[in-house]
């Protein structure tokens, strides 16, 4: 079995939610901390959820730290559903887990030095404003490149256009200078942009099966989605809505679901009615050397069969008794 370290950055946010309680059910992944940063909600309150996440999955033991509060350059702006709190308010309990001392940036920087000292790496999952990472990037140097092995990213749009707003995916446009860094840091990017994620819809008959065999954390998801209602049917052609971020740890458990093309990305940062806008030189016109491996085709079939078998972690282990 091959394992990851990593880290997992990030702003839950109900989409980085299921991404965190699919990278603990997965042995493959030894997850050294999650750093969470400003996004969806305010700082506050993604490093709160990312603590009642913890202990949701009865994961005490995985550090959580505060990152950036806000983005590198840009006006602060937060996700459609800010005013809920990310995580439907207070329908998981209030975290007695408090965060570890020290502030996320430097726990991603040392994490990878310590790694790149012993002659290893880890990868970073990051699904929020890349406000953290890019931070890392500036202040880490060499040895911090040396440490990471790959940055994976759920960001950006291309074909499918925009969430947030209709010319840029949300991860980005809340801090278009800080991918900027990320994509010009030399470090391999794995990019699940829009027009990735789209392929991968929690319809409900996909969401009924994760309920049927993931216990408490089933429950939480259903009662989340009728908090966060995601279907876009005049979008999707169908009912149900994207589940975004957990492509970042699946990536890292069953690469060959996703396939990938070498391409350079660029992200406007300059004009204020355009910033977050992604885009991609799938034809090689710019003869740049690419920057991102850019995924392009899902097999959402088996990424969800992948989440399902995972989440089950959490659900009854005997019939009739629940954990
Ligand atoms: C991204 O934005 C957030 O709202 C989601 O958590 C996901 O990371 C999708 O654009
Ligand atoms: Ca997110």
């Amino acid at each position: 079995m091959k394992t990851h370290r990593i880290i997992i950055d990030t702003d839950p946010g109900f989409d980085d939610m299921v991404s965190i309680l699919l990278a603990f059910a997965s042995p493959e992944l030894e997850l050294l901390g999650i750093c969470a940063v400003a996004g969806n909600v305010p700082l506050e309150d993604t490093a709160r959820n990312a603590l009642r996440v913890c202990e949701l999955a009865g994961r005490t033991d995985v550090p959580v730290f505060m990152g950036c509060a806000g983005p590198l350059l840009r006006d602060q702006v937060f996700g459609k559903y800010a005013n809920s709190g990310g995580l439907g308010g207070d329908l998981l309990p209030e975290p007695a887990l408090r965060c570890a001392e020290g502030h996320a940036v430097d726990h991603i920087v040392k994490a990878a030095r310590d790694a790149a000292a012993r002659g290893e790496t880890i990868t970073i999952c990051a699904h929020a404003p890349l406000t953290n990472v890019a931070m890392a990037c500036l202040m880490g140097g060499e040895e911090f490149v040396r440490g990471v092995e790959r940055i994976i990213i759920m960001g950006g749009a291309f074909e499918a256009l925009g969430n947030r707003v209709p010319w840029a995916e949300f991860n980005v446009y809340a801090d278009p200078h800080a991918a900027a860094v990320v994509f010009a840091s030399k470090i391999p990017v794995t990019l699940f942009p829009l027009d990735a994620t789209f392929q991968g819809l929690l319809t409900p008959e996909r969401l009924d099966r994760i309920r049927a065999v993931s216990g408490r954390v089933g429950e939480v998801m259903e009662k989340l989605l009728k908090i966060y209602d995601r279907n876009d049917v005049a979008r999707y052609g169908q009912e149900g809505g994207p589940l975004h971020d957990p492509m970042v740890p699946a990536f890292l458990l069953r690469p060959e679901l996703f396939e990938t093309v070498p391409a350079w990305v660029g992200v406007e940062t300059a004009n204020p009615e355009s910033a977050g806008h992604t885009y991609c030189d799938f034809f090689g016109k710019l003869g740049r050397k690419p920057n991102c491996d850019v995924v392009r085709r899902v097999d959402s079939d088996g990424f969800f069969a992948l989440v399902t078998e995972r989440l089950a972690a959490y659900g009854p282990t005997q019939r009739g008794e629940t954990q």
